[in-house]
């Protein structure tokens, strides 16, 4: 029984912990976009798991790179950085260049990503012309180093980020659905 008890404990624990580290930084840069299209009677971005997926991808790219006046939100319209391997983060997240072709794409570098100066980098920078669109539905968030990668999917079929048919499993997974798992695993201990 105290094995099993402190099994359950590690698992939650462990579940917590990866919880809180994606999430903190993104929800609260997904509540001040919101807030921002809230003011402009728009309505709310949902969190999309998929573009979040490529937001990572992206993110993990930036990494390591210094901030200046030619990357992330300061970039010349024109001259952001163009990914050579752009195909290979579609295929990691099982996505098809068809359903991101009207996504947006918006890297922002902000030392120590201090929460006011993030969100400001979205909504007071050349991005707010994609934060103030209607076509805008879904939205995926990821961040690495100084660097906050934001996506914005539509609700189209070139631009919702559905998965390509015969994606595997492990990508589909979903925070509900670690959820379940989770509460699968805790069954599963509990029956040991
Ligand atoms: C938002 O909608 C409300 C009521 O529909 C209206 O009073 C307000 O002026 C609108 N604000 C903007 C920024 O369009
Ligand atoms: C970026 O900064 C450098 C030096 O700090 C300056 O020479 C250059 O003009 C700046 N570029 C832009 C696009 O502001
Ligand atoms: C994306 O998928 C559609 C239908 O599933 C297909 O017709 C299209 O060729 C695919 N595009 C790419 C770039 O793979
Ligand atoms: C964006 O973040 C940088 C820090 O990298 C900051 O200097 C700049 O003022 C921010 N821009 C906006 C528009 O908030
Ligand atoms: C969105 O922002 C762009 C650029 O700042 C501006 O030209 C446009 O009028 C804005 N649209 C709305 C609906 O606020």
């Amino acid at each position: 029984m105290g094995l099993r008890l402190a099994l359950l404990y590690f698992v939650l624990f462990v579940f917590l912990l990866g919880f809180a580290e994606s999430d903190d930084m993104s929800t609260q840069l997904l509540k001040g976009i919101n807030d921002y299209r809230a003011g402009l009677n728009l309505s709310s971005l949902t969190e999309n798991s998929n573009a979040a997926c490529l937001a990572e991808q992206l993110a993990k790219q930036f990494k390591g790179q210094e901030c200046s006046n030619t990357t992330g939100s300061d970039t010349v319209p024109g001259t952001e950085e163009q990914f050579p391997n752009y195909m290979d983060f579609l295929n990691h997240c099982h996505l098809n260049a068809t359903v991101t072709q009207d996504a947006e794409v918006m890297p922002a570098c902000v030392p120590g990503l201090t929460p006011d100066l993030v969100l400001t980098n979205f909504t007071k920078s050349q991005y707010n012309e994609y934060l103030n669109d209607t076509k805008y539905a879904g939205v995926g968030i990821a961040d690495e180093g100084n660097w906050v990668v934001v996506v914005l999917s539509t609700d189209t079929p070139t631009g919702n980020f559905s998965p390509a048919s015969g994606s595997s499993w492990a990508a589909a997974i979903s925070p509900c659905h670690q959820l379940l798992l989770l509460l699968l695993g805790c069954l599963f201990l509990l029956m040991i």
